[in-house]
């Protein structure tokens, strides 16, 4: 026999529908397959899409054509982008050096795909040349616009600097590579630098002589990840140059 309490309450809760139908509304939402529930807003899996889309939209827009495939195939490099959707702050900075048309590039962009694809809570992200962003960042005639770039380098979520130690050294470059890096350093931002100078050799140049001995001191830090890209110039389908 079923529990009289059960029944009261169904009673009651049939009562509820007659008056909700009078009025022309349903007390009971129709029953969900799963094909509705991916047109459901309040599910984790829906969020979950709609993250990484929004994440992988705002990649496509700062990838250049070249690099729209851009895969992370290094095992390594995987790692440090799962470490960084998991905790942005732990991640530190991917390092990725070698000779030209290694695959640096690629596997830095690759390294971002994924990221959005995992579907983060924010996704900012700005992708620069080097030698672009010290371009950007000489004193122009537009009042304070240098200053500005710098900060907008510094503080966004996501930092990519290809080609790092391309630039003739100066003072200048010296300073403005430690004021971009202290502040990432300071804050804890995921940085992604590629090279084709070697982190360090003593028998030629390396990065710290670029970017000097307190940048290097900060990158040593901050690097969780340094990938030596190996091989042969791919631009060249892998024949040596
Ligand atoms: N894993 C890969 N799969 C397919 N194509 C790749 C891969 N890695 C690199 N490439 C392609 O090889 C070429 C050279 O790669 P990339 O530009 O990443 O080299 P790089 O190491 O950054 O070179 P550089 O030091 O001159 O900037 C590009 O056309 C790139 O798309
Ligand atoms: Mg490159």
């Amino acid at each position: 026999m079923a529990h009289p309490e059960r029944v009261a309450s169904a009673a009651s809760l049939r009562a509820m529908e007659r008056i909700l139908a009078a009025r022309g509304l349903q007390a009971v939402p129709e029953a969900r397959d799963d094909d509705s529930r991916e047109a459901n807003p309040g599910d984790r899996q829906w969020h979950h899409r709609a993250r990484a889309e929004y994440a992988l939209n705002r990649w496509d827009a700062a990838t250049p054509p070249r690099y729209r495939d851009a895969e992370a195939t290094l095992p390594e490099v995987a790692a440090w982008a799962d470490r960084a959707l998991a905790d942005n702050a732990a991640a530190g900075a991917l390092l990725l050096t070698g000779q030209t048309g290694t695959g640096k590039t690629h596997e830095a962009y690759g390294a971002l795909r994924r990221i959005a694809a995992g579907g983060p809570d924010r996704f900012e992200v700005i992708a620069m040349n080097s030698a672009d962003m010290y371009g950007r960042l000489r004193p122009s005639q537009v009042m304070g616009a240098a200053e500005r770039e710098l900060r907008r380098l510094s503080e966004v979520q996501f930092l990519l600097l290809d080609d790092l130690g391309t630039a003739k050294v100066s003072e200048w470059t010296e300073e403005v590579t430690y004021r971009l890096f202290n502040y990432r350093y300071n804050f804890c931002l995921p940085t992604i630098i590629t090279s084709n100078l070697p982190a360090r050799d003593e028998h030629g140049p390396d990065l710290t002589d670029f970017v000097g001995a307190r940048v290097a001191s900060r990158l040593a830090e901050m690097v969780t990840s340094l990938v030596p890209m190996i091989g042969t110039d791919r631009r060249r389908g892998g024949r040596a140059a």
